[in-house]
């Protein structure tokens, strides 16, 4: 006890003796402050600075992030140019959804999955629950692989309700009474592989259902780390329903997502989300089997694609990449050293702050080209679309996270 006391006093005491050497001790004491801290400052700088770069080169980084080289973004003009069209999405049944990612219609009622596992009816403004693919708790990080997300839906004629549900795997489910079965469970692997995420199916008239696995090795509650990693592991899988025969169709797909079948069924549209791309799958003539790139540099990475009664295909973007100047989104993708420091230290959502504001979705034809698009600047009314929906009149747009249901009359927008 004496001796820590003896050496503060000692030092103290040196402190005084300068001082009282003194005669003006207010100027000293500013000499003291202006010399002593700026060393220290730089002497704590320097050790945090070492060990900071010490510790980031010993953690493990939890993931192989890969380099990616975007062409610059296309201009914005022609149909790509800016206008506030998507700026009147109406907001339909506000508060009565959490992140309807996908919509069908079934005898004049659309239904949605939404972010807390349940399958929803909606008639009129009118919103019933139909079923869930998982059971509550639901809402966190930790509960959302137990309480189910469904994300892709189709429907037949019958009334089967098709799900590809991130954490379920394929539901067929009974769009009354939402009673439900699994066709592919989650342990079944496919070409030497469980599902991991399952993401969007089409079903063509022959109840051949064709399903997009986005990873080999992220959930879609890491879905950030998934787009940022930019590792080819996502595929398609084609499933039977008559031989309840699956196997894989497609692979080596950097975040497979949105799956829609052409009109004559020739061919399969994907959406590859983190190179924002789309291909186009041949399944008939002699090209079968090969894979081309439909669409290539679009402003946002793409979401589901769903064909326009007009013709083309709508896709909804759950991100755009930057529309003037800078473009964040880019540039760290093309550096994997600073991804793998990213990771290494960051929350991956934190990539959401470097997507710009703004809602987007666009139209292609069937060779590829963009036709038509609709931007909110400022996501003032709805960002993150992940699905356009035509029914009853309308597009209605989901998003995976947004609180209802955007709504555009098509009438209105045939006006403009
Ligand atoms: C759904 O369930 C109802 C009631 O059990 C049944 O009548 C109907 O046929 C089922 N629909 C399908 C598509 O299996």
């Amino acid at each position: 006890m004496e001796n820590p006391r003896q050496r503060k006093k000692g030092r103290k005491a040196g402190g005084s003796k300068e001082r009282g050497r003194s005669t003006k001790p207010v100027d000293n004491n500013h000499q003291a402050q202006t010399r002593s801290p700026c060393t220290l400052c730089l002497v704590v700088f320097g050790a945090i600075l070492g060990v900071l770069t010490a510790v980031l080169l010993i953690l493990p980084c939890p993931a192989d992030p890969q380099e990616y080289s975007f062409s610059d973004p296309r201009k914005l003009e022609g149909p790509l140019a800016p206008n506030t069209i998507l700026s009147r999405t109406e907001h339909f049944v506000e508060g009565k959804v959490i992140g309807p990612e996908s919509l069908v219609t079934y005898k004049g009622d659309l239904y949605t999955g939404t972010a807390d596992g349940k399958v929803l009816r909606i008639r009129g403004e009118e919103v019933t629950l139909v079923g869930r693919t998982g059971a509550p708790p639901c809402g966190t990080y930790e509960t959302e692989p137990t309480c189910g997300r469904p994300l892709g839906m189709r429907v037949d004629s019958l009334g089967n309700l098709y799900i590809a549900d991130a954490y379920m795997g394929l539901l067929k489910m009974n769009i009354s009474t939402g009673e439900h079965e699994t066709l592919i469970p989650m342990d079944v692997e496919v070409a030497g592989h469980k599902m991991m995420f399952p993401n969007d199916l089409a079903i063509d008239r022959d109840g051949v259902i064709y399903l997009s696995d986005s990873s080999l090795t992220w959930q879609r509650r890491d879905v950030f780390s998934l787009v940022m990693e930019m590792k080819p592991g996502g595929r398609v899988l084609r499933y039977d329903t008559k031989t309840k025969q699956v196997r894989q169709i497609m692979d080596g797909i950097t975040f497979a997502n949105g799956v829609e079948l052409s009109p004559d069924q020739s061919y399969l549209v994907v959406a590859e989300t983190s190179t924002a791309r789309i291909l186009k799958h041949h399944l008939r003539g002699e090209h079968a089997g090969r894979t081309d790139v439909l669409t290539d540099n679009l402003p946002g990475l793409p979401d589901n694609i769903r064909r326009s009664s007009r013709g083309g295909y709508w896709v909804g973007l759950a991100a755009t990449r930057g529309t003037n100047g800078l473009n964040i989104l880019d540039a760290v993708q093309a550096r994997a050293w600073l991804k793998r420091l990213m990771f290494k230290v960051l929350p991956m959502n934190l990539v959401l702050l470097a997507a710009p504001r703004y809602g987007l979705i666009v139209k292609i034809d069937e060779a590829g080209a963009i036709v038509a698009s609709y931007h909110d600047p400022g996501a003032k009314s709805i960002a993150g679309g992940s699905e356009i929906h035509e029914h009853d009149g309308h597009l209605y747009i989901g998003s995976y996270f947004a609180r209802f249901i955007g709504k555009l009359s098509i009438e209105e927008l045939d006006r403009l």
